[in-house]
């Protein structure tokens, strides 16, 4: 390829809109070309704010359109796999967002499209551009905390998601919609694989939306054994409302790291009786800059000039730590990564007991 990238972002909703502007702003190399969504009327309002006149209402038709490069898929998880596959085979590049599906059942065509594919394939964990996560990432891999034995780590979203992101069968529940992160965070930053877990979810503040979405749970917690030996924690909780928060601590055998901040770039305030911050509203104020790294990269990788950093197996894998967590929730015992992933690959998840 040679020339300018030109991309199609398609799904113009929450993140969709993060990776247009971004686009819409200028990322070198590359230019937003058209916006790909069924929804006329986001179609109509995204083409305004990111000021991109081709719209398409057929997805699918659209991301083997011959004027378009490069896609961004950040449609609802259960599209993924559909776009990826017809994306791949018309020799795109492919960016999608987290999680890669929402069933094993739905990824097991992906991997082998990635492959054959003349385009690259980038997994969406937006976390690996995230200036502080990458450095805790290089500092645990330079050996500056010995081995790493325990990792932990919190996921919380502010709000809740879109209404489709409730029932597990279309999104994977809320440890995929939030937690897929997590789960990449552990696998990363140990530099093991997720081998069992045993999971424990509640709907404790939204438990009128599990009568409607049997299996919904709204905070989760889960302990694994990693493939390395070392231990794993992953919480989860969602609509938190006092803000993103996403954090990790890896605790090593020469030391501990820590990273991420609720409060991250806020003063605190302290008065007599009161000490006050403002904690992050926002993933996308948060993770902002990371954004902008992961889009960056993807075009790079798209041009050749870098080795794309997530594959479409890291997406797979904490695809499997999510239906293993889910039918750990459901079963009430621990789950191995192994029987999950053979069992996900052909039944429907569900998620545990509200
Ligand atoms: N990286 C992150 O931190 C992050 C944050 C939010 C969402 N996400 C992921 O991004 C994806 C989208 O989530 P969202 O919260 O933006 O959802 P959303 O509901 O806000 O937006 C989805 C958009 O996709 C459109 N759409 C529906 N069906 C489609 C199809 N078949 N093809 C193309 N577009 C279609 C909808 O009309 C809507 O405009 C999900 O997989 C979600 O897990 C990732």
């Amino acid at each position: 390829m040679s020339g300018e990238l030109r991309v199609l972002l398609v799904g113009a909703g929450r993140a969709g809109l993060v990776h247009g502007r971004n686009f819409a702003a200028g990322v070198p190399g590359a230019r937003l070309v058209g916006i790909a969504d069924p929804d006329a009327a986001a179609l109509e309002q995204s083409a305004t704010a990111l000021d991109c006149s081709r719209t398409f209402t057929d997805p699918e038709k659209a991301v083997q359109d011959e004027r378009v490069d490069a896609v961004v898929i950040a449609s609802p998880t259960f599209t993924h796999a559909a776009l990826a596959v017809a994306a791949l085979g018309a020799g795109k590049h492919v960016l999608c967002e987290k999680p890669l599906a929402s069933t094993l059942e739905e990824a097991a065509a992906i991997p082998a499209a990635a492959e054959a594919a003349r385009g690259v394939f980038l997994m969406g964990f937006m976390r690996r551009f995230d200036a502080a996560f990458a450095r805790a990432a290089e500092r645990i891999a330079a050996g500056d905390i010995g081995t790493p034995v325990l990792v932990r780590s919190t996921g919380r979203g502010p709000g809740l998601p879109p209404e489709w992101a409730w029932d597990a069968t279309r999104s994977g529940g809320l440890v995929a919609e939030v937690n897929s992160h997590d789960l990449d965070t552990i696998r990363w930053l140990s530099g093991q694989e997720l081998a069992s877990v045993y999971a424990l979810g509640r709907s404790a503040k939204r438990p009128d939306i599990a009568e409607r979405y049997p299996g919904f749970v709204d905070v989760v917690v889960a302990t694994f054994e990693l493939d390395g030996g070392a231990l794993a924690q992953l919480d989860g909780a969602c609509p938190a409302d006092y803000g993103y928060d996403a954090r990790a601590e890896v605790y090593g055998t020469e030391g501990v790291v820590f990273v991420g901040d609720a409060r991250a770039r806020a003063p605190l305030v302290v008065r007599a009786g009161s000490a006050e911050t403002d904690p992050v509203r926002s993933w996308r104020t948060l993770f902002g800059e990371a954004y902008r790294a992961e889009d960056t990269h993807f075009v790079a990788a798209a041009h050749g000039d870098e080795q794309p950093r997530t594959s479409v197996e890291d997406g797979l894998r904490a695809l499997e730590g999510v239906v293993a967590v889910n039918r750990s929730l459901t079963e009430g015992r621990a789950v191995t990564v192994a029987e999950a992933a053979v069992a996900g690959g052909s039944e429907p998840m569900s998620m545990g007991p509200a």
